[in-house]
């Protein structure tokens, strides 16, 4: 088995997650999950968007909680933008790393940001030219690259122009996004190869849904294939509100004690966050889909489930 030492995990529960949720979080209860977050040792967060608080009011507040966090502004806080305009007022609340997003199909691009895909790929350009100016880091998720909900199989000729096209203006990260949870570990592996030996230089990013049960193999899958950063939300919250059948990505304590059992390090402290994926639960008010929150984590050394349960 092809394994690596390390994996970088990013929590994206503060924005994927918190999108399908009925509870608005104010700026007082996401900028204390963060901070849980950050003394857990998550390395990189996504924790908003600036978006039309018309069709996602659950992330209006992303301004705020970033000024908020002015003190970790050497953490990697990223905010998610779907154009220029985004961009430009996540700047201006001075975020410095941002993560534009759009989809391989563009049935799903237009219900999501009311563009086509290559309409997006001209706002990339934009969005990459006003960020190179302000030393602003630019990552790029595609979403859909599994597969759509709409469209179904997204031919592999088709993502790869895309990311052809993205890679030639140097992004920082590029997300390949599951968006409903359509991926199979088979194609995650073929994928991610081919990527990997295409663009050696380029860091990869995976972001998978767990909706249909293949989060943690697809997880293992793109390591397989040398991928070592991936995104997960705390708790398994998440979801597109624009894709028909959304459920959440895979829990960030799952993949987590995954990574560990096998010997692969993130750095993050387990104990740490299932206590905050506990403390995210009564925020909530309801259960999570999260397996390690419901079962403690297994420890080889103890093997006594019990005994760390929350
Ligand atoms: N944030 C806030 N407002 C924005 C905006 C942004 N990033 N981009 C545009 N707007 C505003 C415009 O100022 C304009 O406002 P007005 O009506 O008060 O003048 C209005 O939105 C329409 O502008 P337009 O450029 O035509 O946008 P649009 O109607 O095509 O909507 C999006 C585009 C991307 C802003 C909108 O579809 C959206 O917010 N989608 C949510 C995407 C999302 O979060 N998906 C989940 C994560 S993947
Ligand atoms: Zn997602």
């Amino acid at each position: 088995m092809e394994l690596v030492e390390k994996v970088v995990i990013n929590d994206v529960m503060l924005r994927d997650g918190l999108q399908l949720e009925n509870k608005l979080l104010s700026v007082d209860e996401k900028y204390d999950l963060a901070v849980n977050l950050i003394e857990a040792k998550v390395p990189t967060l996504e924790i908003g968007s600036f978006v039309h608080p018309k069709f996602v009011p659950q992330m209006a507040n992303t301004g705020e909680l970033f000024k908020r966090l002015d003190k970790y502004v050497s953490m990697n806080l990223v905010a998610l933008v779907p154009n220029l305009k985004g961009a430009r007022r996540a700047v201006e609340y001075g975020v410095s790393q941002l993560n534009f997003v759009f989809s391989a199909s563009d049935t799903h691009n237009l219900e999501n940001v009311r563009q086509t895909t290559e309409e997006s790929l001209k706002n990339y350009e934009l969005i990459k030219g006003f960020c190179d100016e302000r030393n602003v880091k630019l990552d790029v998720s595609i979403a859909t690259s599994f597969g759509c909900p709409f469209e179904g199989e997204i031919p592999t000729g088709r993502i790869k122009a895309i990311i052809n096209k993205i890679i030639e203006r140097k992004p920082n990260i590029v997300t390949l996004a599951d968006t409903t949870g359509m991926a199979n570990p088979k194609q995650v592996y073929l994928l991610m190869k081919t990527l990997n030996e295409k663009h050696p230089e380029q860091r990869f990013n995976l972001h998978f849904h767990n909706t249909r049960g293949m989060g943690l193999t697809n997880i293992l899958a793109g390591i397989q294939a040398g991928v070592q950063s991936f995104d997960t939300a705390l708790g398994g919250l998440g979801g597109c509100p624009f894709a028909p059948g959304a459920t959440g990505n895979v829990s960030t304590e799952d993949a987590v004690h995954m990574l560990h059992n096998m010997g692969i390090s993130t750095g993050i402290n387990l104990d740490d966050l299932i206590v905050t994926s506990a403390k995210l639960r009564e925020i909530l008010g309801h259960e999570l889909s999260s397996s390690v929150l419901k079962a403690g984590k297994y420890d080889r050394k103890y093997p006594v489930p019990s005994k760390n349960k929350h």
